[in-house]
C-alpha cells in the first residue's frame, strides 16, 4: 500500500499535487469559483455572513490561522482559537458570525464539544471544512466543504493541512465577494490555485536536497521555526511537524518577537529555519535574520529562487514558482519534507509517534 515509499508520511507528502486538484475538481472553473459545489444551502449562509470564528486543533488549527490572514485581507473579520479553550471561554458573538470548524478526522473531541457549544451563541449557522464525509462534524453541521485528501495513515498530518487549505482559499473567495471581490481579481485568484498542483509538485523535488539539511537537525535537540505574516502559521506548522516524529524540541516565533526573549537561545547548537518568500516583509525578516547570525545561529532557508539574501553564512534551498495567494501551502511542503527526514535519520516511528493518536477523539 505504500507503493515505493519508506512510510505512509512519505507516501501521503508525495500525494499532495494529485488531492490538491482532486480538492479544486469542480469547484474552480474557468477563473470562477463555482459556489455551488459547496451545496444548495451554503448560499443563503454565506448571505448573512459578516464574520467568521474559526476553531480547531493542532495541524488543523495551523490552517484557520492562515486562513486569518487570508479572509483578513478580503475584508472578511476572522478570528482563530484551539477547541479546547474556545469551548470553556465565555465567547461573544458579533451579529452575521459564521461558525467555522477544521478537522481532517470530523471526530476531535474538543471540536465537536466546541461545534456543540456554538448552537446555543446566536451564530448565523456552522460550517465545517473537513475530510471524512461520514463523520460527526459533517453531519452536525451545516454546510461541510469536504477536503478530498483520502484517508490520511501517518499521525502526522500532511495532506490534509494542504487542501484544508485549499478549502479555505476557496470559502475565502466565497466571501470575499460578498465584500466587493471584483470578477478580475477572482480570476486572478482562481488561476493562482489552479497552478498549484504543477509548483507543489516543483517543491517536492527538493526532497533529495531537503535530505541533505536534514542531517544538521538529527543530534540537535532543538530548532527555531521563523516566519512573518501569513508565513508565521507555516512556521508553526513546521515546528509541529518536526516536534511530532523527531522529538527534537521545536518552537515557532514570529520573526519580529525575536528580540523581545527568544533571541537569548541562539547559539550554534538552536538551528533557526525561516521561510523566505518574496512578500512584503521580506526585508523586515532578513533584518531578523541578520540578529540570528549577529549571535551565530544556523541559518536553514526556504526561499524565492529570485531573493536575495545578504547573510553572511546560511543553507538555502530555492522555491522558484509560487504566487502571492498560496505561496503558504507551497512552502509548506519543503518543511514536512525536513521533519520527516530527520525523524528517518533520528530513526523514530515516523507514522505512528509516541503518545500519540490519529484521531483525538478523548478531551
Ligand atoms: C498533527 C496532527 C494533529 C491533528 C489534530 C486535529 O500532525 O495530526 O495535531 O491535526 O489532532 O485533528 P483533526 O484535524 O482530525 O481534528
Amino acid at each position: 500500500e505504500k507503493g515505493p515509499y519508506r512510510h505512509y508520511m512519505l507516501k501521503e507528502i508525495h500525494e499532495q499535487p494529485a488531492v490538491i486538484a482532486e480538492t479544486l475538481e469542480g469547484r474552480v472553473h474557468r477563473g470562477r469559483l463555482l459556489e455551488e459545489a459547496f451545496g444548495h444551502e451554503a448560499r443563503a449562509l454565506l448571505d448573512r455572513t459578516r464574520g467568521v470564528h474559526i476553531v480547531a486543533c493542532g495541524t488543523s488549527y495551523h490552517a484557520g490561522l492562515v486562513a486569518r490572514y487570508w479572509l483578513e485581507e478580503l475584508g472578511v473579520p476572522a478570528q482563530v482559537e484551539v477547541a479546547s479553550e474556545y469551548r470553556y471561554r465565555a465567547v461573544v458573538v458579533p451579529e452575521g458570525t459564521l461558525f467555522v470548524t477544521i478537522s481532517q478526522s470530523g471526530e476531535t473531541a474538543d471540536t465537536l464539544a466546541a461545534l456543540r457549544r456554538a448552537r446555543g451563541l446566536g451564530y448565523v449557522g456552522s460550517l465545517t471544512v473537513c475530510n471524512v464525509p461520514e463523520s460527526s462534524l459533517v453531519r452536525e453541521s451545516d454546510v461541510a466543504v469536504m477536503t478530498r485528501a483520502g484517508p490520511e495513515i501517518g499521525v502526522a498530518s500532511t495532506k490534509a493541512f494542504t487542501t484544508q487549505l485549499v478549502a479555505l482559499r476557496l470559502l475565502a473567495i466565497a466571501l470575499g465577494r460578498r465584500r466587493g471581490l471584483d470578477a478580475a481579481r477572482e480570476r486572478a485568484l482562481c488561476d493562482e490555485l489552479e497552478a498549484l498542483p504543477r509548483q507543489v509538485e516543483a517543491a517536492l523535488r527538493l526532497d533529495e536536497a531537503i535530505r541533505g539539511l536534514a542531517e544538521a537537525f538529527a543530534d540537535k535537540s532543538h530548532a527555531l521555526f521563523l516566519g512573518r505574516g501569513v508565513f508565521y502559521p507555516v512556521a508553526m506548522e513546521g515546528a509541529l511537524k518536526l516536534k511530532e516524529i523527531s522529538y527534537i524540541h521545536a518552537e515557532a516565533y514570529p520573526a519580529g518577537e525575536l528580540k523581545h526573549g527568544p533571541l537569548a537561545l541562539v547559539d550554534a547548537e538552536m538551528p533557526v529555519v525561516c521561510t523566505l518568500p518574496r512578500d512584503p516583509l521580506l526585508e523586515k525578516v532578513l533584518s531578523n535574520l541578520q540578529e540570528v547570525r549577529a549571535r551565530g545561529g544556523e541559518l536553514f532557508l526556504f526561499s524565492d529562487g529570485e531573493v536575495e539574501i545578504p547573510l553572511d553564512r546560511y543553507r538555502s534551498l530555492p522555491l522558484t514558482d509560487t504566487c502571492p495567494s498560496t505561496a503558504p501551502i507551497v512552502y509548506t511542503v519543503p518543511l514536512q519534507l525536513l521533519a520527516y527526514h530527520a525523524a528517518v535519520l533520528k530513526g523514530t516511528d515516523v507514522d505512528q509517534p509516541r503518545n500519540l493518536a490519529k484521531s483525538v477523539t478523548v478531551e
